[in-house]
């Protein structure tokens, strides 16, 4: 194992243009990166993936740095090289990447509210991933993984995980005696918001939207009290009724579109609505006049600042939190993973792993 200076090459599912994954993405054979001072080049054995994967390749040509470029913020894996000054880890170590990185220096860096940092940057996003055999990151971007747990249900974690324990832990701040509606519960974001809600603020009423059966069925035995198929009733209606005509709480939706002013309407006075994305559309329709009579606080979250990602392994690592994991495939099976995710077929985050 050598980096790049040695000219060593390595596998990566790549892409020189933007568009669909399936038309898009190739296998290639790219130069190993490089492992900078302070960097750790990890030997990738899970990667897993993330409507955001999608999101990168088919249109943010605006955040890629590089071509060819490669996704995957979600990485696990084994420590091959410490580049000069790392001190913290030793080759063989189990490691997982938090993907986020920021300047470490601004005013809110300095705060510890690091996910406000204007020169955020996410591993797989705006630089090269982990859809690669191996990832130069920062040694202090990694952290441990526990023996009795895998690389497939570790890697799954960091933006799923992050992304909905910032949103209804740090910016809604949910509290036990509330009523929460989540609204697209089955893939990653949802999957933790059902078990952050329920496992460990034990909130009192959990409504969760979603499209089949089958679904509806998997998040009753993730501890959803109230599932709603909204293909065959208006949510919004639904949840008025199952709470006494009060509405919700908190409401978490990362599906935007058409769900968004429904979301309002399923609203309690006072109510908080968080977003940390927008699966069906970024410019929905809106009700200002429920925002001001109702008196919601209307929350964007992105992902959680550094302490939220230490908060949120402790609940993993111990079992409150099961990290779900819906297949996995080969690296080089990309293709049927990708689909999954395009078809909206996932539980929880589908996952390609390498030897
Ligand atoms: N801001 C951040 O840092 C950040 C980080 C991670 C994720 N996100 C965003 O959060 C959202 C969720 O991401 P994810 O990776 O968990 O997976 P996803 O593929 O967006 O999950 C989709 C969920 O939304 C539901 N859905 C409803 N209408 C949909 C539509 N028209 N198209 C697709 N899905 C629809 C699906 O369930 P049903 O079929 O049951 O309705 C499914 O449960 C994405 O928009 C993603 O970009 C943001
Ligand atoms: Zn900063």
């Amino acid at each position: 194992m050598a980096d790049a200076a040695d000219g060593e090459t390595m596998t990566a599912i790549g892409f020189h243009d933007h568009g669909n994954p399936l038309d898009q993405l190739d296998v290639l054979d790219v130069p190993e990166p490089e492992v900078g001072r302070g960097d750790v080049l990890v030997d990738v054995k899970a990667t897993a993936l993330n409507h955001l994967d999608v999101f990168t390749v088919r249109e943010l040509d605006h955040y890629v740095s590089e071509y060819p470029f490669w996704t995957g913020g979600d990485v696990a894996g084994v420590v091959a090289e410490t580049g000069a000054g790392v001190t913290d880890w030793e080759v063989g170590d189990r490691v997982l990447v938090n993907p986020v990185l920021t300047c470490g220096e601004c005013e809110y860096c300095r705060q510890g509210q690091e996910q406000l940092c204007p020169d955020l940057r996410t591993i797989g996003e705006h630089r090269r991933g982990g859809l690669a055999e191996y990832l130069s990151v920062p040694g202090t971007n990694l952290f441990s993984i526990p023996d009795d747990v895998d690389f497939t249900t570790a890697s799954a974690v960091p933006i799923a995980g992050s992304t909905a324990w910032g949103a209804l832990s740090s910016r809604a701040e949910v509290r036990p005696y509330e009523d929460v509606l989540i609204v697209g519960a089955t893939g990653g974001v949802g999957t933790y918001a059902v078990q952050i809600a329920k496992n460990v603020f034990n909130v009192d009423t959990l409504i969760a939207t979603t499209s089949t059966e089958e679904k509806a069925d998997f998040l009753r035995d993730l501890g959803v009290d109230h599932v709603i198929d909204y293909t065959e009733t208006e949510f919004d209606r639904e949840v008025w009724e199952l709470t006494d005509e009060r509405g919700v709480d908190v409401c978490y939706n990362c599906v935007g579109g058409e769900t968004w002013t429904k979301s309002m309407r399923s609203m309690a006075q006072g109510g908080r609505l968080v977003t940390s994305g927008a699966t069906a559309g970024p410019n929905p329709e809106t009700e200002l006049r429920l925002v001001f009579i109702r008196g919601l606080d209307v929350l964007g979250s992105s992902v959680d600042r550094y302490q939220g990602f230490h908060e949120l392994l402790e609940y993993v690592w111990d079992g409150t939190i099961t990290p779900v994991v819906d297949d996995t495939f080969d690296l080089l099976d990309y293709e049927e993973a990708f689909r999954r995710v395009l078809d909206r077929e996932m539980y929880g985050n589908v996952v390609l792993t390498q030897d």
